[in-house]
């Protein structure tokens, strides 16, 4: 479904320097399967979905939607062929209305269809449907309205950014099932959630650790969620060694 091939990407700093923040990515993402992208802050998970989406250019290496080499295509034409991203931090639109912008999202969905999804992500149409995106609303809020855009867009691929941050427990787990029970054994696509959340991690496919802007593992939940934990405990300890502020144990 969708390649990534040897994919590097490099950003000019404050200081004006170019840094290589991805450095030979290679993922093939699989129809019907869920995959979590997860890691160390900082390590390169937002960037190549970014990349994926077209809002940061690759320096070198091939992207592949269903052989189709998309390289070279801009944002607009990537999400017309079928990838959608709900960013770690949405923007907030002033002036539309969240019923408007699902509307955008979803052109031919009807007015039924729309109050479904904001139920789904646990808002209730009544309230929200002719609110104003702006600063009014709360952070949890906007990643749910833009979690409903996504899920109303229905993409071919669809990549979730930290869906869990600032959202409660009791919605992200119902967010989860929505997810899982979307995308699992879609005969045409496919769903990525970057994530931190040792609950959600297990629950999907696929899992791919990225850190320092390469892959570091891959594999099903049985088979590295032991390195994962491993990892995590090693870099604490290592991060921590000789520190006094902290004391991990
Ligand atoms: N536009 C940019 N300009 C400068 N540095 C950037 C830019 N975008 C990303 N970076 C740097 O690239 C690295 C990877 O960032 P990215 O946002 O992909 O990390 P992440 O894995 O999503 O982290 P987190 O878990 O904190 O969301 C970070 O060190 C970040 O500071
Ligand atoms: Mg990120």
């Amino acid at each position: 479904m969708l390649k990534m091939e040897n994919i590097h990407m490099q950003v000019n700093n404050d200081s004006g320097e170019d840094i290589e923040i991805l450095k030979g990515i290679n993922i093939e993402f699989a129809k019907g399967k869920v995959y979590a992208i997860t890691g160390p802050n900082g390590g390169g998970k937002s960037s190549i979905a970014k990349v994926i989406m077209g809002i940061y250019r690759h320096s070198k290496g091939r992207i592949l939607l269903n052989g189709e080499d998309i390289s070279e295509l801009s944002l607009t034409e990537r999400a017309m062929k079928g990838i959608g991203y709900a960013f770690q931090q949405p923007t907030r639109f002033k002036g539309l209305t969240i019923g408007s912008i699902l509307k955008i999202a979803s052109p031919e969905a009807d007015p039924m269809h729309i109050r479904k999804y904001l139920r789904d992500v646990g808002l209730c149409p009544e309230d929200y449907l002719d609110r104003d995106l702006g600063a009014g609303l709360s952070g949890g809020e906007i990643k749910r309205i833009e979690m409903a855009q996504l899920l109303l867009r229905s993409p071919l691929i669809s990549i979730f950014d930290e869906p869990e941050a600032g959202v409660d427990l009791w919605t992200i787990q119902k967010l989860l099932g929505l997810i899982l029970s979307r995308y699992k054994n879609n005969t045409t696509k496919t769903a990525v959630i970057i994530t931190h959340n040792e609950k959600i991690i297990p629950m999907c496919d696929e899992i791919l650790v990225v850190d320092g802007g390469v892959i570091t593992a891959q594999g099903t939940p049985k088979e590295i969620w032991h390195l994962i934990k491993d990892d995590i405990e090693c870099k604490v300890r290592y991060q921590c060694q000789g520190d006094v502020i902290y004391d991990i144990k």
